[in-house]
């Protein structure tokens, strides 16, 4: 039977419908409002593989895999590449019903280091009970793709049910319940509606995709060539400060059931040590946008940034120039819906994507 080429504009629709059913992942610095904008600048390049260098929600990842790129997906976070594990390289296992009743079930075989370490600091009891007996029983399922899924479901539940998604807050969170239905519901109702939503996200977009979780210094470009490198670093803050571990230390640690990781006792959210990133120190920040201007310079760059950011807009440019012959600039307001003061809360900002070619 002779396969016919599916027009342009089912293909189009194809890619709306995909891009649509992204949940959204409350994570600082995500670009999901900013999708359909990125999505244009994109589309006006010519690629076939490309490496969402730090992927964070990896909702751009997922807007690579939906225009049916080669995509490879890093963060140093291994929360976030579970994500990516999840719903970029992953192509189409997905969780029956059998394995969501098999998560659900009680065991006595679950240690209870949840419990223990965050009675009285987030969560109510029988949401920690359960997330000691879920933490077990993931471990136990066989296929990478499967745990992949399954954690990136209970993360998206526990940011669901803490206040302002975030883990820098603890203790008597009252103030903040305005009655939503999320904070309403246990974490195991929410995860049970969660595997149903990210089994839908799951698609094959016909190509070989890989999430990493690395430093992106270590990414081995000379193997993988991607065609295009988009980069959202992280950047200095201008007073409050952006550490990611400080913010979702909680899932960081769920991941990995905290393995390897040492909880700092003496905070009163048990956070655990912070990873050290070249992108948020004054003194580091420019050789480091040099470093990785360099390490990309055979692929397109497109670079994230939003004004009053550090290094400002120029200095960036010129560091691009070192390596790329052709920069283009593209531009749009955007209001950040995301901060714990009200001055951040609702603070306009211009979004650039800054394009390196040759
Ligand atoms: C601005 S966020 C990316 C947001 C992402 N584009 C999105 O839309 O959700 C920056 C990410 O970079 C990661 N990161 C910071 N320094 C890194 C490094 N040196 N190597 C790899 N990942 C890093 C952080 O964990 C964080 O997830």
């Amino acid at each position: 039977m002779k396969v016919l080429p599916i027009s342009k504009m089912v293909h189009e629709q194809i890619v709306d419908h995909r891009i649509d059913n992204y949940p959204l992942m409350r994570h600082m610095g995500s670009k999901y409002k900013l999708v359909p904008w990125i999505r244009e600048t994109l589309e006006s390049l010519e690629f076939d593989s490309a490496l969402d260098a730090f992927s964070g929600s990896g909702v751009v990842s997922h807007l690579l895999k939906s225009m049916d790129k080669t995509v490879y997906s890093n963060d140093f976070l291994h929360f976030s590449s579970t994500i990516t594990k999840a719903v970029i390289e992953n192509n189409n296992v997905r969780l029956s019903k059998k394995d969501l009743s098999f998560l659900l079930k009680e065991n006595d075989c679950s240690d209870d280091f949840i419990v223990k370490t965050f009675s009285d600091v987030f969560y109510e009891k029988e949401d920690l009970v359960f997330l000691d007996q879920l933490s077990y029983n993931i471990r136990e399922l066989k296929s990478p793709y499967k745990r992949a899924v399954a954690y990136t479901a209970l993360f998206r539940s526990c940011l669901k049910k803490q206040p302002r998604g975030v883990f820098t807050i603890s203790g008597n969170l009252d103030r903040y319940n305005d009655g939503r239905r999320d904070l309403k519901i246990s974490i195991r109702e929410h995860f049970i509606e969660q595997v149903q939503l990210y089994n839908e996200v799951i698609f094959d977009n016909g190509n070989r995709n890989l999430s990493f979780n690395m430093d992106i210094f270590d990414f081995n470009h000379k193997l993988y060539k991607p065609d295009l490198v988009y980069l959202d670093p992280p950047y200095v803050p201008k007073s409050n400060d952006n550490c990611y571990v400080k913010r979702y230390h909680f899932l960081e640690g769920l991941s990995k059931y905290w393995e390897g990781e040492e909880i700092m006792q003496d905070t009163k959210v048990k956070k655990i040590k912070k990873k050290y990133t070249a992108f948020s120190y004054k003194r580091t920040a420019i050789e480091a946008f040099d470093k990785m201007f360099e390490k990309f310079s055979d692929s397109i760059i497109v670079l994230s940034y939003s004004s009053n950011s550090y290094p400002d807009l120029d200095t960036l440019i010129s560091l691009m120039k070192n390596h790329k012959s052709n920069i283009e600039i593209r531009t749009k307001a955007h209001r950040y819906s995301f901060g714990n003061h009200s001055a951040v809360k609702n603070a306009k900002a211009n979004e650039y994507l800054i394009i390196g070619q040759d």
